[in-house]
């Protein structure tokens, strides 16, 4: 499985959120039948941007940032990915700030639920309070995302000082490496009705024939969006794609993806397993 991970805490060399992210990557690794390769990117090594509010990521596709502060290549290792984890300190009772930073440069990616097909779990450490409240508004930024999103990881590390405390820091959290693996193995995503609400909406407006072709509407006509009613169908398709053809997709969509041309059709349609204008995953 590969595993990506944004740790947005400044602290070193010891962040109670990468510790959280090791105790948890370390049940996994126990509980999975194939290895764990994870990647852990951190704010100090990237020094990402804010976002300049230039619209360009969504009309033409791409974020004229990316380029000073490689961004993209941040992207790439989430297109490849089987598993995303954003992580945050909770700082003045929310995300700290390098998160949100890192969600507003991948705004545009929401309107494509880009990342459908993948897990995603938010990890939230604070010291006493609102890490509940933070990794929902996580958890529903990464459903945005198209990740499906089986269950939130909030901790707190002094009162409680659940890190220290076996109850959470091994048998907690081997519960949800358990299950994250369960539906791992089986190929199992699923979708909140949120989610399928928002996926509804957004087809509704880019399957209009009406409307303009923009890089949004080819997006969403090419990846094979638009054939599919249900959200998990897609999710299920999307996944599948992952997994038979990772070497095409990560030579290939996500050096597309730095066009504004975002023809995906060959990718799709190199799979047997995905038949374009079926509906459902078995087509
Ligand atoms: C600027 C700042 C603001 C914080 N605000 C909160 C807060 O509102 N609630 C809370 O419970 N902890 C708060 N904390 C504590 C951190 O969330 C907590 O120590 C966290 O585990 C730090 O994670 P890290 O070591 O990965 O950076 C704050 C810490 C800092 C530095």
């Amino acid at each position: 499985m590969r595993v990506f991970a944004y740790v947005a805490s400044r602290r070193r060399p010891v962040s109670n959120t990468v510790r959280l992210l090791d105790l948890f990557v370390d049940q996994l690794r126990t509980q999975l039948a194939e290895p764990v390769d994870l990647k852990v990117a951190r704010p100090f090594e990237w020094d990402l941007r804010n976002c300049l509010g230039c619209e360009k990521c969504f009309n033409a596709g791409r974020c004229p940032l990316d380029r000073t502060d490689n961004f993209d290549r941040i992207k790439e290792e989430m297109l490849s990915a089987d598993l995303i984890i954003l992580g945050t300190p909770v700082y003045a009772g929310m995300m700290s700030g390098d998160l949100k930073t890192f969600m507003d440069r991948l705004a545009y990616w929401c309107h494509l639920m880009r990342l459908a097909g993948r897990y995603g779990i938010p990890l939230v450490t604070a010291s006493t309070n609102h890490a509940l409240e933070t990794t929902a508004t996580v958890a529903q930024f990464l459903e945005y995302l198209g990740l499906c999103v089986p269950f939130t990881i909030p901790c707190n590390v002094d009162v409680p000082a659940m890190l220290e405390d076996p109850r959470f820091a091994h048998d907690r959290l081997g519960e949800y490496a358990g299950q994250l693996a369960n539906l791992y193995s089986v190929g199992t995503l699923t979708a909140s009705t949120y989610q399928q609400r928002y996926f509804t909406n957004l087809q509704r407006m880019y399957g209009d024939d009406s409307i303009p072709e923009t890089v949004e509407v080819k997006f969403w006509r090419q990846h094979g969006y638009l054939q599919f009613t249900e959200f998990a169908d897609l999710q299920a398709a999307l996944r599948k794609v992952q997994q038979q053809s990772s070497d095409f997709i990560n030579n290939r969509a996500t050096s597309e993806y730095a066009s504004t041309d975002l023809d995906l059709e060959p990718m799709l349609s190199a799979n047997p397993g995905l038949v374009l204008g079926h509906t459902g995953p078995s087509a």
